[in-house]
């Protein structure tokens, strides 16, 4: 105790030198990072030993850090559960992080001090971030301030927060990213909603407002990056400590602009050196390839007054004949939609079978019957404000049935499955969909979609924007 006390001690110490003595975004500072792995271990070159295990990687390689892959300086807009997993990871490949939390409370544990300039990142006193569970890690990360300082400070920026806060965030960030000659590179970890066209327009509008403003010919347009899920699942039990419950071998993504996507694939390969990153074709693809929703939609519906009654119950186990036979349903609209967008999704059963490897059968509730028994189960929802609707109805089911009306295979169980949820909440979860709705999608054609897809133009925005050169907002 002692030991780690003084080891404590000289880690912070050497830190605040560190950060009080070199530029933030010097190459130089990331050679010179303290690493502290999850032994205790305390060191001052990028040389340092780690014997940090990563239980759930497909490939372990703990000697990341020795093999002189190129390390970035990462901004997370975060700091809730997957924000804090996913600095742990970063930075345990080499990484240097930095979070920022959009109203401060995600990350006010990490730090008791910002400088009076709040520009500055000039912090007397500083607290671990520690990671168990699928790993064992602590480190120090940097706090942004502010949306500017963590695009300022930053090559690449990852955004890890729920869809229903994307937009908000997204409106912050474009006027830095619009500016900014650092960051290159936005990944949204994971996608939702066509967010990442949302961004790419807001980036556009705003750079078009600094051109004309400053006359700079040298703007920035960053490469937006859309993961199709999590490069880990975690819960974070306190404001300093996260339990990252499982690293994912796999992770779909595509880019905007497509011409972009060798060099964000290598990028993503560098930061996350353990996962193995799936090129998919377009953002439909990794849309329609998330079941999440459907399968959430099934699942709480099914269970709604154990989640009203804050009951415990298992979500596969409670998957009944009569739930999966709608889930088998839902699933059916779904790859109808893809089928018409010449999109390639995997089906309920492959996803089920792939992830929780029970072998397929005619019926998913025997399947969820099968992955109940082999031990994979886990809780359900306890509470009727539980993501599975509040972010999953709005940012998932209602892009799906939006692009089941675009295509002409209206998807009427997901239609109905908003209009229960609507009923049940007393809300209008169409409405909640912001990012959707500035997006004018139910005014473009299916043509104009497949092109903004790819090239992250939007006829239609840039058609409106002729007529009134407003925000995308
Ligand atoms: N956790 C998992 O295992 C897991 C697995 C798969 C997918 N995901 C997905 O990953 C995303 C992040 O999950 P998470 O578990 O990290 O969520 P979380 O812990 O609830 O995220 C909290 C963070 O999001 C910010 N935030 C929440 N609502 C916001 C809003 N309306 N506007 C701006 N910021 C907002 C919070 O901001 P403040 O700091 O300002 O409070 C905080 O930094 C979600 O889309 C989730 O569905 C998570």
């Amino acid at each position: 105790m002692l030991i780690h006390r003084l080891l404590t001690a000289a880690f912070l110490a050497v830190g605040v030198t560190v950060r009080l003595c070199g530029a933030f975004h010097a190459p130089t500072r990331m050679h010179r990072k303290i690493v502290c792995s999850g032994t205790d271990t305390v060191t001052s070159s990028s040389t340092a030993s780690s014997t940090t295990s990563y239980s759930h990687l497909r490939t372990v390689d703990n000697d990341y850090i020795h093999q002189g892959g190129e390390k970035f300086q990462v901004g997370i807009a975060g700091a809730g559960a997957v924000a804090f997993a996913t600095a742990a990871i970063l930075s345990k490949n080499g990484h240097d992080v930095m979070l920022w939390s959009p109203s401060g409370r995600g990350t006010k544990d990490l730090h008791a001090n910002l400088s009076a300039d709040s520009h500055v990142n000039q912090r007397t006193d500083q607290t671990f971030l520690t990671a168990s569970g699928a790993m064992d890690y602590h480190f120090v990360p940097r706090i942004a301030a502010s949306s500017e300082q963590l695009v300022k400070e930053n090559q690449v920026v990852l955004i890890c927060l729920p869809a229903n806060g994307h937009k908000h965030v997204f409106d912050e960030l474009a006027p830095q990213l619009s500016i900014s000659l650092t960051c290159k590179h936005v990944i949204i970890s994971s996608h939702a909603s066509l967010g990442a066209l949302y961004l790419t327009k807001a980036v556009e509008q705003y750079q078009q407002q600094t051109q004309l403003q400053t006359k700079n010919n040298e703007l920035n347009f960053p490469t937006i990056t859309a993961w199709g899920t999590t490069v880990c699942t975690a819960r974070r039990p306190s404001g300093t400590t996260v339990d990252v419950k499982s690293i994912r071998k796999s992770v779909d993504l595509c880019t905007i602009p497509e011409q972009e996507s060798p060099s964000a694939l290598k990028l993503c390969q560098s930061l996350f050196p353990h996962t193995n990153f799936q090129p998919r074709d377009g953002l439909l693809a990794i849309s329609l390839s998330n079941l999440n929703p459907q399968n959430h939609l099934g699942m709480a519906l099914g269970n709604i007054s154990r989640m009203d009654k804050g009951e415990a119950w298992y979500q596969f186990q409670m998957t009944t004949p009569a739930i999966g036979r709608f889930l088998q349903g839902l699933d059916q609209e779904r790859l109808e939609i893809a089928r018409a967008l010449g999109v390639d999704v995997k089906t309920i059963y492959e996803h089920f079978s792939l992830s929780f490897h029970v072998p397929i059968s005619e019926s998913i509730s025997d399947m969820c019957q099968q992955i109940h028994k082999s031990g994979n189960d886990v809780y359900g929802p306890n509470t009727p404000s539980s993501r599975y609707i509040t972010e999953d109805v709005p940012f998932g089911l209602v892009l799906t049935a939006t692009l089941g009306r675009m295509v002409g295979r209206p998807a009427l169980l997901h239609e109905s499955g908003i209009m229960i949820c609507n009923s049940m909440y007393g809300c209008d979860f169409v409405a909640k969909n912001d990012l959707l709705q500035s997006l004018k999608l139910d005014e473009m054609t299916l043509e104009d979609l497949q092109r903004a897809i790819r090239t992250g133009r939007n006829v239609v925005l840039d058609q409106q924007q002729e007529r009134t050169p407003t925000s995308v907002k």
